[in-house]
C-alpha cells in the first residue's frame, strides 16, 4: 500500500469538479486516507513548489495556487503514486490524452486542476508538508478483497 498527495487546485474548486474527480479515484479502487479544504498560504505554496523556484512561471504559479481554496487529500492504494499520475495525464491539458483527468477537463498548462506527487520520495515530503500525522487515517474498507489481492 502506497500513499500519494493529491491537490484539487483552485481552478478545480471554482469549476465545481472536485466531486467528479475524487469519484474517479474512489471508482479506481484507491482509498481516501485524508481529506481537507484549506486556503493555501504563500509560504506553503512556495514550499510545495520549491523545485520550480527559478522557473519564469513561478510567480504566476504561486498566485494561482493561493488564488482560492483547495481540497487536499492523501490517496492510498497499490502503486498509488504512479496510478494517480497516470490518471492525471500530462502537465498541459492541451497535450494530455483524452480519458485522463487533465485530458478530459483542462485546456491549460497552468490551470490543470490537480496535483499528484511525482515519486514516493516526493509523496513523503509533500504529505508531511500538508498534513499532521493524526489527520491520516488507516482503516478497513468493506469488500477490499474484491478490489485487490492483499
Ligand atoms: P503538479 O502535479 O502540479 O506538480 O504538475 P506536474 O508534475 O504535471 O508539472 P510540474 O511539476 O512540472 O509543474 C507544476 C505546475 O506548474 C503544473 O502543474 C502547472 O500548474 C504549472 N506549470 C508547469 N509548467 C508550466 C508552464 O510552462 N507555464 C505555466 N504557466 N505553468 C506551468
Ligand atoms: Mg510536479
Amino acid at each position: 500500500m502506497q500513499r500519494t498527495l493529491v491537490i484539487f487546485k483552485p481552478d478545480c474548486v471554482q469549476r465545481r469538479l472536485v466531486g467528479q474527480i475524487l469519484q474517479r479515484f474512489e471508482a479506481k479502487g484507491l482509498r481516501i486516507a485524508a481529506l481537507k479544504m484549506i486556503q493555501v498560504s504563500k509560504e506553503l505554496g512556495e514550499q510545495h513548489y520549491a523545485e520550480h523556484k527559478e522557473r519564469p512561471f513561478f510567480p504566476g504559479l504561486i498566485r494561482f495556487i493561493t488564488g482560492g481554496p483547495v481540497v487536499v487529500a492523501v490517496i492510498a492504494g497499490p502503486e498509488a503514486v504512479a496510478v494517480v499520475r497516470g490518471m492525471m495525464g500530462k502537465t498541459s491539458g492541451i497535450e494530455a490524452a483524452p480519458g485522463t483527468i487533465r485530458g478530459d477537463f483542462s485546456v491549460s498548462k497552468q490551470n490543470n486542476l490537480i496535483h499528484g506527487s511525482d515519486s514516493p520520495e516526493s509523496a513523503a515530503r509533500e504529505i508531511a508538508l500538508w498534513f499532521q500525522p493524526e489527520e491520516i487515517l488507516d482503516y478497513d474498507l468493506a469488500g477490499q478483497d474484491w478490489v485487490a489481492e492483499s
